[in-house]
């Protein structure tokens, strides 16, 4: 069943995702360039961009779908599979290599039982690596979502993880 033909599941009436993919496309009408804003917006919805999402974003703007993806494959900010509702981003940048991050990296690996760049099955954790957090005094360091925890080793991992459902 296609984005626009699925139903709200408790009332019945129109797809709620719609309406506000509608509420989105409604405050850019006519705004050139207004691609990038539109998909950013979208992307906050769900946190990802869904591929029938993105079908019925080209179709309400007139956007052939291979520029769409041109777009959101170019720029780093969005993402196509589902990620996870917390985002750890490792440090492996060099003072946090030369101070253990790679090890943090695969404590983490192995905790979550995922690969850096995926997300945990539970949609819990997506595990991803940074350059560089301007936070080298505290190396090694991770992001989880906007706090920043630093002086890893790995047996702090859980402790850390344990505060995020
Ligand atoms: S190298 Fe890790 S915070 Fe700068």
């Amino acid at each position: 069943m296609s984005f626009v033909e699925r139903t709200c599941s408790c009332c019945g009436g129109e797809n709620p995702e719609k309406t506000r993919i509608d509420a989105i496309l409604a405050k850019y009408e006519g705004v050139k360039g207004a691609l990038i804003p539109i998909l950013q917006e979208v992307q906050s919805l769900y946190n990802y961009l869904p591929k029938d999402a993105l079908e019925y974003v080209a179709a309400q703007t007139g956007t052939p779908i291979a520029q769409i993806y041109g777009v959101v494959t170019f720029y780093s900010q969005f993402h196509l599979n589902p990620r996870g509702r917390n985002i750890i981003r490792v440090c492996q940048g060099t003072a946090c290599h030369v101070r253990g991050g790679k090890t943090i990296l695969q404590a983490l690996e192995k905790e979550l039982d995922i690969k850096a760049g995926h997300t945990t099955d539970d949609l819990r954790f997506t595990l991803e690596t940074v350059a560089c957090i301007g936070a080298c005094g505290l190396a090694p360091v991770m992001q989880v979502n906007e706090d920043t925890h630093g002086r890893l080793t790995p047996d702090k991992l859980k402790a850390i993880l344990a505060k995020y459902q």
